[in-house]
């Protein structure tokens, strides 16, 4: 296949970043799209010029490294897949492919395709764990858990972290990676004690990196390379809501007694 690819190169964060156009040629259908870029690299290094730097790291869809928008797409055009499982043979001999990093103030682009993403760090160390103390891992039968429980919790847990959602959505929200993280665990036996100050602290700590809110427009679901649904996000929002009444409710102590 023979292919013209347009891509974001900024050497550093401050610098004005461009489009520069790069012809490339022998792309066998059966490559990934990161082998695209490898091919583009050794050519580039070959010419003594600099190669284009991206993330990446397992190839095959676990990490959630591989992020970068494909002609406009988060991911590219291959649905539940990440870049690192998109193969050429979604395209066409004789496109034209726009390669860009993703786009939100919270993840400031360092160099051409990468661009920082310990924002979602600090909003897991806000509250993505379980602190108590759960003991040794269980006998399978001591610790029933329904299925719709473990299904629900299992269908969160698998986010990646791409950070995808939030590239798609027109309001930079990561409403649906918050909710992932939330919803796994509040699923679970072992999540539910710390239930209502994780998810007070972890949509805090989402606004606080300057994501936006969720408007139900849905861009997020679509992109998902984990295919993790919007309910997702209503979910959370019912406990947010409740964790909210619940705070409002405390008792006024009584200053005189
Ligand atoms: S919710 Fe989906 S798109 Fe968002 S970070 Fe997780 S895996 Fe990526
Ligand atoms: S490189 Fe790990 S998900 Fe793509």
């Amino acid at each position: 296949m023979k292919l013209t690819l347009h891509i974001w190169r900024q050497p550093t964060p401050q610098a004005t970043g461009r489009m520069v156009t790069y012809p490339v040629d022998h792309i066998a259908p059966d490559m990934s799209f990161l082998e695209l870029l490898d091919v583009l690299n050794e050519s580039l290094i070959a010419k003594g010029e600099e190669p284009v730097a991206f993330d990446h790291d397992c190839r095959e869809g676990i990490c959630g490294s591989c992020a970068m928008m494909i002609n406009g797409q988060a991911h590219g055009p291959e649905r539940g897949a990440t870049t690192c499982q998109l193969h050429m043979r979604s395209f066409r001999d004789g496109d034209e492919i726009y390669v860009e990093p993703w786009r939100a103030a919270a993840f400031p682009v360092l160099r051409d395709l990468v661009c920082d993403r310990t924002s979602f760090e600090r909003v897991i160390q806000a509250g993505g764990y379980v602190a108590v103390n759960t003991g040794g891992t269980p006998d399978g039968n001591a610790l029933p858990v329904p299925k719709p429980d473990a299904e629900r919790a299992m269908d969160a847990a698998s986010c990646i972290g791409c950070g995808a959602c939030v590239a798609a959505c027109p309001n930079a929200s990561a409403m649906l990676f918050v909710a992932a993280k939330v919803g796994h665990l509040a699923s679970l036996p072992q999540g539910r004690t710390e239930r209502t100050e994780r998810v007070v602290a972890m949509v805090s700590a989402h606004d606080r990196e300057g994501f936006g809110h969720c408007t139900n427009i849905g861009e997020c679901e679509a992109v998902c390379p984990k295919s993790i649904r919007l309910g997702t996000i209503a979910l959370m929002n019912r406990d947010f809501i409740k964790a909210s009444w619940s705070q409002r409710a405390e008792p006024v102590k009584n200053e005189s007694a």
